[in-house]
């Protein structure tokens, strides 16, 4: 029998056909658009995200028996807020979840409505990204779309509705709405109330490895699959991530150099950062977890790469990089501003330390280090809380890379295992529809059974004392430039 993960990320949509012993058969990529209609602001049309996955699906599964796909579930992008009207209609863009323009909304919550009640309702506080104050925006900002909303839902539910027409989500990703609790597993009637979301506007709400439906029957039929294919409902695209690379149970730790870049602690136990600073998160293998996210990591790389040095042979500029641990060049991350653990939508990216004598391969590094820097930022948080960990896996597009990986091992100083497929939300997806399917008990026994470690970074003594001082003159830099931050807006 085969399983379908679709990754639905930023740039584009990723398509995993997974055979029920794991065995990865095909995977296809599609990218569409990306807007930033204002400075800060981001956006996606659902059409799109849906259109790239139907054609996805069809040359996925092209030259393979189609009667054996037996399900299909996902890994979305978090927070994006998707509104629809009484006739099912996209009422206007995806706002998505690296858009900064709901500061006044957020300071109205984190402030006026105060972080201790968003804390005892949902467990987390506002953060520009999170859904709750892209509703208020909606309301404050546009009071004519807020008027014809009839539903609203996240992206990859979006895709859900759309394949069997049933109005879900899943615990994982109804964790970033801020109208959750997480506790519980259930709405917050407070946040709802608050943001002025009525109770039917909002989705059924499933485990992530529960059968929401099957698929619709014009959609079997142009896809040539049996109407039989289930859905489950999926994850979060990073707690899909980490049942992809086996970061489920207790205590284990994934890192993911995507668009965005996140540290993402498993736990069998809700728990939350009482500094605010890491979101406290349902998990898709029935538990819970914490996780930083940096708003911009591969995505650093990718602006220096393409928009800047133009080059698509990243490979080429990483070889010149010959000197760890010993660069005085560095970069600030910020590019759409930060959201853990700087919680900053006005931070913005820089190069400091730069002479007449930097080179080109000084400032890639910096860039590759800055990302993983601020990582560390993020695990600093984590031990903090007591959170003790030894190693970790790691994920998504920065995870091709060996320098990097070499990096995040000596400036986080943990072990950096490395997982056979990459392809963390993808897979999980997959994997959360085996389990739906019936195929596997459990999430933790898919992820035992499938997930294999085929090689592990070692964090160097040397290089980490040499990236241990390093770190201490990083963290130097935003503190002193976050009032020139706030005044450049
Ligand atoms: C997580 C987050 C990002 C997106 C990226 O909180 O905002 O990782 O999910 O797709």
């Amino acid at each position: 029998m085969y399983y379908i993960g679709i990754d639905l990320g930023t740039s584009a949509v990723k398509l995993l056909m997974m055979d029920e012993s794991g065995k990865i058969l095909n995977v296809v990529s599609k990218e569409y658009p990306l807007f930033f209609p204002h400075p800060g602001w981001s956006e996606q049309k659902p059409e799109d995200w849906y259109e790239k996955s139907m054609e996805g699906l069809k040359e996925l599964t092209e030259g393979f028996d189609k009667s054996k796909v037996k399900g299909i579930s996902f890994g979305g992008q978090m927070h994006g807020l998707v509104i629809l009207d009484k006739d099912d209609n996209v009422i206007r863009p995806a706002i998505l979840w690296n858009d900064g323009r709901t500061t006044e909304e957020c300071d109205y919550l984190n402030n006026v409505i105060g972080k201790d009640k968003l804390s005892e309702y949902t467990a987390n506080i506002s953060f520009t990204g999170f859904t709750a104050p892209k509703v208020l925006w909606v309301k404050n900002k546009e009071p004519e779309n807020f008027a014809k909303i009839a539903k609203m839902m996240l992206p990859k539910d979006y895709l859900a509705y759309k394949l069997t027409g049933v109005h879900s989500t899943d615990v994982s990703d109804a964790s970033g709405m801020l109208l959750f609790d997480v506790k519980n597993r259930t709405w917050s009637k407070e946040m709802c109330e608050i943001c002025s979301v009525k109770p039917e506007w909002l989705a059924k709400i499933f485990e992530s490895y529960e059968k929401i439906g099957t698929l619709k029957d014009d959609v079997a039929k142009e896809l040539g699959f049996s109407s039989d294919v289930i859905v489950a409902a999926g994850a979060g695209d990073n707690a899909a991530a980490a049942v992809g690379t086996g970061t489920v149970g207790d205590g284990r730790c994934n890192i993911s150099l995507g668009t965005s870049g996140t540290i993402f602690i498993s736990s069998k136990k809700f728990g939350v950062d009482s500094f605010n600073a890491l979101h406290s998160f349902a998990h898709a293998d029935g538990s819970y977890h914490l996780m930083g996210c940096m708003l911009s990591a591969a995505s650093c790389n990718k602006w220096w790469m393409d928009e800047i040095i133009g080059t698509t042979d990243y490979a080429a500029e990483q070889k010149a990089i010959d000197k760890l641990g010993e660069n005085h060049v560095f970069f600030l991350p910020y590019l759409m501003g930060e959201r853990s653990p700087l919680n900053d939508p006005y931070a913005r990216g820089t190069f400091t330390g730069i002479t007449m004598d930097t080179t080109r391969a000084d400032m890639t590094q910096a860039v590759l280090e800055g990302v993983a820097f601020a990582t560390r930022d993020m695990y600093e948080v984590a031990k903090s809380l007591g959170i003790k960990i030894e190693r970790t896996k790691i994920c998504g597009g920065g995870a091709k890379s060996p320098l990097w990986k070499k990096m995040i091992a000596n400036i986080l100083n943990l072990k950096v295992d490395v997982i056979e497929s990459e392809e963390g939300p993808a897979m999980g997806g997959a994997m959360l529809a085996a389990v739906a399917a019936g195929e596997y008990s459990s999430v933790e026994e898919i992820a035992d059974k499938f997930v294999k470690v085929v090689d592990t970074v070692e964090p160097d003594p040397e290089l980490v004392k040499k990236y241990e001082e390093r770190y201490q003159q990083f963290k130097l830099i935003y503190p002193a430039l976050k009032p020139v931050f706030a005044k450049i807006k």
